[in-house]
């Protein structure tokens, strides 16, 4: 029973019952976008993976289609898991890690791929390429794109056998012979123990390598969570390696709950989805939609752009349509409003900042800004421990935008643009609890208030 308000999300993608986790296969296909994601459709563990699908003809409003894919086969017999596609001669390729688990226990992984005439149906091709040696049964998460002279390059995470994370790339002619080219980024660093679902973003100055690396410890304000997601600035040569640095690594999102980021070319925009989570598993098991039989959901759209050596995530300009009439108001030192409904966006401006600020959405989440350090801190309450915790970020400009996007049980902060972002969940049983307090201080500006219209079926 999913439907308590106090959780409910409308205008985020949500599984109808079961876990949702990464967003998978997303393409343009047939005059329509598609989404598939991680589902388990028999409960909220971390098990009996298959690919929901969910399409749209605007990006916006979203219905659900159920199961695309589901383990049936001898290589993916115990999950469907993350992968990526591409559309080719009318016709749309899914591209998958079939997870076994073996008799004595043992498990194994298979990049496999699946194909669509109709967008509807699927058809399994099986797997594509042995095992690479050199690599534990980690290997995981293809995801595919061609270049100019139009060859065919899939990347898959990895894990070597010394237990330190690496990505793969292979080459392809046509989507199904594949040969191993080795190590997309060269290194010799231990940088986490596992990258998994790796991507490559091109620009016109510059590719981006996005990958999520398990396991690196904390430093300072970065990392903090269990796992992280960011991206390397570089460039891909002729024989598929990516020159880059892995000391440049950034995090996209310094929120509490951002992870497994894909991305795809809609025309000459690049937009990403991620998954709203990065929780460790007691937090996930403490989720209160547990008990509703559901958890988790997808970020908002983000188009990506680069701009002076960094990744801005700007929330997709279609999402204004589902603004209803809005109010607005000059801030003040102190500022109270009432939200007009659990979802909304919220869009506060200042002219000139000249001062800290802080900001208490429904008594609940802090956003301050701290002048001196030029540092934006959001706070919540930890729903296991019921303490309050926190997320910093200094940021290369001051903070004149802020533009949220809250529901019942999430938010997305995006700084200037989507020069920062932090993404997040929370958690209130009080759906009578709606206020809007903002203490500006004596810097002046705007706050403009929407209430948002529910956009998933
Ligand atoms: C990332 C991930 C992927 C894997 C999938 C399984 O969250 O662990 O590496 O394919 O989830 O659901």
């Amino acid at each position: 029973m999913k439907n308590s308000e106090a959780y409910h999300l409308k205008y985020h993608i949500t599984p109808p019952y079961g876990l949702l986790n990464d967003p998978n296969g997303l393409a343009f296909f047939r005059s329509q976008y598609h989404v598939f994601h991680q589902w388990n459709p028999t409960g909220t563990e971390h098990r009996n993976k298959c690919w929901a699908h969910v399409v749209s003809d605007d990006l916006v409003h979203w219905r659900r289609k159920g199961i695309a894919l589901e383990p049936s086969e001898w290589y993916d017999k115990d999950g469907i898991y993350s992968g990526g596609s591409v559309v080719h001669e009318d016709q749309l390729y899914l591209f998958y890690t079939g997870n076994v688990i073996r008799e004595d226990g043992g498990k194994e992984s298979y990049q496999c791929a699946a194909i669509s005439e109709d967008g509807e149906s699927f058809r399994k091709l099986g797997p594509l390429f042995p095992h690479p040696p050199g690599y534990t049964r980690h290997v995981r998460d293809p995801k595919v794109w061609r270049d100019d002279r139009g060859s065919w390059w899939l990347i898959v995470g990895a894990q070597r056998e010394d237990q330190t994370g690496d990505a793969l790339v292979y080459k392809s002619e046509d989507l199904l012979a594949w040969t191993y080219q080795g190590s997309f980024l060269e290194h010799d660093h231990t940088f986490g123990y596992m990258w998994e679902c790796p991507d490559v973003l091109s620009f016109a100055e510059q590719d981006v390598f996005v990958f999520s690396p398990q396991g690196l410890p904390e430093k300072g304000e970065y990392y903090r969570n269990p796992n992280q997601s960011g991206y390397i600035l570089g460039e891909i040569s002729d024989t598929g390696k990516f020159d880059g640095s892995i000391e440049d690594f950034k995090e996209l999102d310094r929120g509490f709950d951002f992870y497994a980021p894909q991305s795809f070319k809609v025309r000459d925009r690049l937009i990403m989805f991620g998954w709203m989570s990065a929780m460790n598993e007691d937090a996930e098991r403490a989720v209160p939609t547990v008990r509703e039989g559901w958890l988790h959901a997808l970020t908002l759209p983000r188009e990506i752009v680069l701009r002076n050596g960094r990744l801005y995530q700007i929330p997709l300009s279609e999402l204004q349509g589902l603004r209803q009439q809005g109010v607005q108001a000059e801030v003040q030192e102190h500022g109270s409003w009432q939200l007009p409904s659990l979802q909304a966006e919220i869009i506060i401006s200042f002219l000139e900042l000249k001062e800290s600020f802080r900001a208490v959405l429904r008594g609940s989440v802090e956003i301050s800004y701290d002048f001196e350090e030029n540092s934006l801190t959001i706070w919540r309450t930890n729903w296991l421990t019921s303490e309050r915790e926190y997320r910093k970020a200094e940021l290369s400009h001051r903070p004149v935008e802020l533009q949220l996007f809250i529901e019942s049980s999430s938010l997305e902060i995006f700084v200037n643009q989507g020069e920062e972002v932090f993404s997040l969940r929370y958690f209130l049983e009080d759906t009578e609890q709606r206020s809007i307090q903002l203490e500006a201080g004596g810097n002046k500006g705007q706050i403009n208030i929407y209430p948002l219209r529910e956009s998933v079926e």
